[in-house]
Formats: C-alpha cells, structure tokens, sequence
C-alpha cells in the first residue's frame, strides 16, 4: 500500500506531539492504518499512547483499533544506521569509538538524519496508510529536513576528505600513504597525538559515505512527497521558527500553504455580555469585568498577529482551540481534533 505521510513541525513546546498524536487518533477512527512516530511525549500522553517504554517499533495503541504508535529512539536509530552501512567489524568499532559517541550526541543533524531513516523504514515497511511524524523541536523543525544533506556533507565533505585523502580509500593502507604525513604534522602543530589517535575513527567514519549519500537522497525525496503541517503558538518565538520553515526550507520540503495556531484563546473572551444580567455581586462583577477586558485585549492581540502572519506568507490559517486540560486520553485527542474539523481536512479520505 502507498503510505501517505504528514510532518509535524514547529518550535518548541508548541504542541507538535499532541497534534500528531490527535491526527492519528483522527485517522485511526477513519478506519485507516495509521502509525504515529512520537519524540519524547509528555509522561501522560505516552501512556495512553501505549508508548512509554518502547522504541522504534510500532505497537499497538490499547484502546484505538487501527493505531500504532512509536517512539523516536535516537541512539537505537544512530546504531542501527551503522549497521546498516558500515561492514560488521567496522560497525561495531564505531559503535565502541569514543568519538563516534560524541558525534552522535552532539552533532544535532546526526539525530535528526537518524530520525529520518527511521521515517524511511516506516515508510517502505509499505504497512501503513498514513503515517504521521512528530519532529524533535531543534531548529523549528528545519534540521529534520536539513538533515540529510548536512550528513552527507559531513560525510563526504571537506574535512574528512582532507583528512582521509582524496578518494574513499577502500583499504587502509592508502590512508597510510596519503593521510598519515598530513596528519603527523597536524599532530606535531599541535602538540598532541589528537589526529593520529582519530585517523582510524575518520576512516571508519567515511567508509559510511556511500551508504549514507544515498540513504540521504532517499529521504529526502521521502520528505519531498510528505505533507508538512507546520503548527507554532500566537507568541514571537514559536513564530519566528514558523517563519524560518516558509522562508528557508522551500525546496527541500514538501509545499505547505497552511499554518495551525494551537491553544487558541477561547473568541468568547472578548465579549463581555455573558456577565450582563448574571447574578454577581457588584465588586466581584467589577473584577471579572476587569479581568476579560484584559484578556479580550490578549485576544485581539493575538489575532492581530495571526492575520498578518498568514498574510504575509499567503497561508491558510487553521486554529485548535486552547484545552482546559491537556488532551491525553485518546477520547480527549479526538476531541481536540473535532474542535478544529479544518485540520481533519488534512487526512487522506
Ligand atoms: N490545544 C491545546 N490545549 C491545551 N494544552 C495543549 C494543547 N496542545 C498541547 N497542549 C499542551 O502543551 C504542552 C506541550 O505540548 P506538546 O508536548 O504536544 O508540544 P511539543 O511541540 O511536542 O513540545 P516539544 O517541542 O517539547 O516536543 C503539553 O502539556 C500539552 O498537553
Ligand atoms: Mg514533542
């Protein structure tokens, strides 16, 4: 079966899991075979999602028929990915390589290149008619698209080049040849056995060159085909990483022309009528009037923005109404959903 895939971006804390999570509950109730790949879902959520002490594999969500439901595991993902393009011997040295472990906790693009292998595996599984994909927060949801293409710019790029010599070297005795002076006198100007001592890693590392060059480009394309839902808050922050995605991402991203404010404050607190003809005591009555003029004027603020930010990038907007209590039984995540019909729009048929 063809898989339709939604990306779920954003910045941080904007509710880019809850959302997931809902459309996939959403699309579960449509009688479609949905998996939805979380990051790090609040404690809650998790449980209802039945994910709380899994990883990369699906599972089955309790209490929604037709919903699995998985959790980015990064550090089984970026082992996997090793596996999957090194020789045994060579995976399994990287794997041990103290500097292949610092690579990978602190090269943000490594995290979200293995995230988006494992898209590609949900993908090609061919298991799922829709598959729905929360993104980490870093960079706004941006690095999960850059990703690819920064690791294989890594890979292949100049510094490992210059360091391991000019070809992919397919034995290691070319390195000895070209590689070793270079970095024997890069040790000596430094004072150290810093470079020597790497050498090996670096070479380990770019026998991944061929393997990820085009596990990149497959998922790349994967990402070009998906829809994105950009989804951010009615404040700067969130907003100035929503911006990023329109104005940055373009060609790398599937198009979107939407964008989807969540907690959304309630329109009814910009009128004040409700209070009219209620029985409140006079002091009280003048506090709560008080109190709604301020958040009326938060409200029309906010929509304010909204407006202007949908019309600058020509966007469609979507709102999902703010919850009284956070949304993470399932029956409260459909209800999210229905509260905002325009993003069930999103769902295929
Ligand atoms: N519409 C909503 N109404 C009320 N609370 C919400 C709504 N959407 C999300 N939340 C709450 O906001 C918090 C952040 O949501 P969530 O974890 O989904 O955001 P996120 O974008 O995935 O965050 P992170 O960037 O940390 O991954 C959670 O406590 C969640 O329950
Ligand atoms: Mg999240």
């Amino acid at each position: 079966m063809s898989t339709k895939v939604v990306v779920i971006t954003g910045g941080g804390g904007v509710g880019k899991t809850t959302l997931s999570a809902a459309l996939a509950v959403g699309a579960a109730r449509r009688n479609l075979q949905t998996c939805v790949v979380t990051v790090d879902p609040a404690k809650r959520l998790a449980d209802a999602l039945g994910v709380e002490t899994l990883g990369n594999h699906p599972t089955a969500v309790a209490n929604q028929p037709g919903l699995w439901a998985a959790m980015l595991d990064v550090s089984a993902s970026w082992e996997a990915m090793v596996h999957r393009h090194a020789a045994p011997e060579v995976a399994e040295r990287l794997l041990a390589d103290p500097f292949f472990r610092t690579l990978a906790d602190r090269f943000p693009a490594a995290q979200s290149y293995a995230a988006g292998e494992q898209m590609a595996e949900h993908i090609e599984s061919r298991r799922w008619d829709l598959l729905v994909v929360d993104t980490p927060p870093a960079g706004g949801g941006i690095d999960f698209y850059a990703a690819p293409g920064r690791m294989r710019e890594f890979i292949g790029g100049r510094l490992l080049r210059w360091l391991t010599g000019a070809s992919i070297p397919g034995r290691r005795a070319i390195y000895k040849v070209t590689a070793r002076p270079a970095l024997k006198l890069a040790d000596t100007v430094l004072g150290g056995p810093l470079l020597e001592e790497v050498a090996d890693f670096l070479m380990d590392l770019r026998s991944l060159h061929d393997g990820i060059s085009h596990r990149a480009a497959a998922i790349e394309l994967h990402l070009r085909r998906a829809t994105p839902i950009v989804v951010t808050t009615a404040y700067p922050t969130p907003m100035r990483e929503a911006r990023r995605f329109f104005e940055d991402l373009p060609e790398k991203a599937g198009k979107s022309d939407t964008v989807v404010f969540n907690k959304q404050l309630p329109a009814t607190w910009t009128d004040s009528a409700a209070l009219r003809g209620a029985e409140i005591e006079a002091p009280i009555r003048t506090a709560l009037r008080d109190n709604l003029t301020r958040w009326a004027a938060e409200v029309r603020r906010q929509h304010d923005i909204k407006q202007q930010f949908a019309a600058r990038h020509e966007l469609h907007m979507i709102e999902v109404p703010w919850a009284e209590s956070a949304p993470t039984s399932v029956d409260a995540l459909a209800g999210l959903l229905a509260s905002a019909p325009e993003l069930e729009e999103h769902l295929p048929a």
